[in-house]
């Protein structure tokens, strides 16, 4: 099947074929292989986007700036307080105004329902820079990773340690089963993914031979993986009052050097970041012993 993606909205791996996401990581290859060689190609010269943001960022923010600037687009970032959407003006309108004038949307904001809606309305292609439920670009990005790491995805054993039912852990199990890896959720059970999505990922990762497994087991989680990968513990737009509970819950899922070395020697370890590494940052400072155990 010739793969068409031509005016699609990105908006999470479900709505992509395991074909089409390996037309994206190898679309995503060659401008990296570009950007290294310092190839100038400004392919999309003439067009423009605007980048949404709800919520922060670092990274999502700063590589849709640098590959619009790559591609030779017009950028224009609007951030939490810049826009009106949702509190003056409704997202329809937002998305047929900003549709009008721009020939792609990112968004990075709280309701995956309110990406959807945008993308229902905009005419242009919308792509989800994260929301509470999907985070996708940060999946071409991690699989990519994965495949320069191992040269290949199939048969991978992938482990998730952490709050499996986040943007994370979601979209982690969505690309795994969607590409042929292994996938384990190791987590206690109230972080738990939903189960409508785990049964749904499931049958997936039947069509693509592999597997979708939660377990709250960390030596049977870490044991045997190729990839260990955790996420920050409390994400944005959480209240400052699941902090104490939520690392009491976690704290035996944290990755340490334990967990690396069941999983053995030949394991690489991936974070989304941001991570709280120590006291030098002003949330971590504020949030004192709890933070160090987020890494
Ligand atoms: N679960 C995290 C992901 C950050 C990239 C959050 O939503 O804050």
């Amino acid at each position: 099947m010739p793969v068409n993606l031509h005016g699609k909205s990105y908006l999470k791996l479900l709505d992509f074929t395991p074909a089409e996401i390996r037309y994206l990581l190898d679309l995503s290859r060659n401008f990296k292989d570009l950007k290294r060689s310092g190839t100038v190609h400004k392919y999309l010269e003439g067009k423009n986007i605007v980048l949404l943001f709800e919520k922060t960022s670092t990274r999502t923010r700063c590589a849709f700036e640098v590959a619009g600037a790559d591609l030779g687009l017009g950028v224009t970032y609007l951030d939490p307080a810049g826009s009106q959407m949702g509190k003056k003006e409704s997202i329809p309108d937002t998305a047929r105004v900003l549709g009008r004038m721009y020939d792609g949307i990112e968004y990075r904001g709280f309701s995956q329902e309110l990406v959807e809606e945008l993308s229902k309305y905009a005419g242009v292609p919308v792509w989800n820079g994260l929301t509470d439920r999907f985070h996708p670009t940060q999946m071409l990005a991690d699989l990519l990773t994965a495949e320069e790491k191992f040269g290949r995805l199939k048969g991978l054993n992938f482990t998730y340690f952490g709050d499996a039912r986040n943007n994370m852990g979601n979209s982690l199990m969505v690309a795994c089963a969607k590409m042929g890896l292994n996938f384990t959720a190791c987590a206690p059970k109230a972080l738990f993914p939903d189960a409508e999505l785990v049964q749904t990922c499931q049958k997936i990762a039947a069509d693509n031979d592999c597997t979708v497994t939660l377990t709250e087991d960390v030596y049977r989680g870490a044991a045997g993986a190729d990839i260990i990968y955790t996420d920050i513990w409390v994400s944005m737009g959480e209240p400052d009052a699941v902090w104490e509970a939520r690392i009491k819950l976690l704290k035996p899922y944290q990755v340490n050097r334990t967990v690396m070395d069941l999983a053995g020697s030949g394991a690489i370890f991936m974070h989304c970041l941001p991570s709280f590494h120590d006291t030098r940052t002003t949330v971590g400072a504020r949030r004192g012993r709890g933070c160090r155990s987020d890494r």
